[in-house]
């Protein structure tokens, strides 16, 4: 049977991009951030996951304001990087796993989860940033699923249906017949909003709260409506529902790999946790 290996969950942030491409991962601004992924590889290396399903939102390029669905898996033999504005450089294809996504789309239906299927999609940003991290020489050892929530425009999934989403993508990996290893990301938040009045916002003690509660009390979250996670991390910190999907993967005992918090990235504090299921 399939065995998830642990959680990777972090931010995604465009401009990590272009650091990448520039070289830029000394830079004093931008290397109290790349410093927290050597432990992440290190970790990878010795847990050799053979897929990685990926949690993230979609940022307008497959889905626009006219078509959102609240919960959407890639069903696609390839995923290709396209851009979707930010001017960043794009990355190399990835290969899909048509047989274990279609699995994963069963199960959550049967498990009542309305899942809309998509037999071809692009990544963004928020797919590719996270590998190109854990994978920098981009050439991806593992097959993936995209798992997309919709973060980005009202009504957003609650953070409660967000866990129980997880929980469901958790028991669909384990009932995968083949002997396979792995990993689920969680990409975006930590706090940050991108526009309006509050541009700019950050909340540092809302964030560390929500960081201790991906290790003793998951489902922590859960308690605040959408709106009220809006007001605490802002328009775009909001993503944390990403992470929330990941944790729901793993058992309630979990071991933290690895940790790392920092202010700013671009507009974003930016936050990174590796956990595994405790031994
Ligand atoms: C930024 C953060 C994001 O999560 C995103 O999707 C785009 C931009 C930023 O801080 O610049
Ligand atoms: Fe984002």
């Amino acid at each position: 049977m399939a065995k998830i290996v642990g959680t990777i969950t972090t931010s995604h942030v465009p401009a990590i991009g272009g650091a990448i491409a520039k070289g830029l991962q000394s830079d004093p601004y931008w290397k109290p951030f790349f410093d927290g992924f050597p432990p992440v590889r290190e970790w990878l290396a010795k847990v050799k996951p053979d897929v990685a399903v990926i949690v993230y939102n979609d940022h307008g390029l497959n889905f626009f304001l006219d078509k959102m669905p609240t919960f959407a898996v890639g069903a696609a033999s390839e995923y290709r990087n396209a851009d979707e504005g930010w001017g960043i450089p794009t990355v190399a294809p990835f290969r899909g796993d048509p047989e274990l996504s279609w699995h994963i789309i069963e199960s959550l239906v049967a498990d009542e989860f309305d899942i809309v299927s998509c037999q071809e999609m692009v990544v963004d940003h928020a797919f590719t940033l996270p590998m190109a991290l854990c994978w920098p020489d981009q050439k991806w050892p593992v097959r993936t699923v995209p798992v997309v929530v919709n973060t980005v425009q009202a009504p957003l999934p609650s953070a409660r249906r967000c866990y129980k989403l997880g929980q469901a993508l958790g028991r669909a990996i384990a009932s995968w017949p083949k002997d396979e290893k792995v990993v689920v990301m969680g990409t975006g938040g930590l706090s940050h909003q991108l526009d309006g009045e509050r541009a700019g916002f950050i909340n540092k003690e809302f964030d560390l709260k929500f960081m201790d509660s991906m290790i003793d009390a998951p489902d922590w979250a859960t308690k605040y409506s959408t709106v009220e996670l809006v007001e605490l991390t802002g328009t775009q910190g909001v993503e944390l529902l990403n992470w929330m999907v990941a944790r729901g993967t793993l058992p309630e005992k979990v071991s933290k790999r690895q940790a790392n918090y920092h202010i700013p990235i671009s507009n974003t504090a930016s936050g990174l946790m590796v956990l595994e299921p405790a031994a």
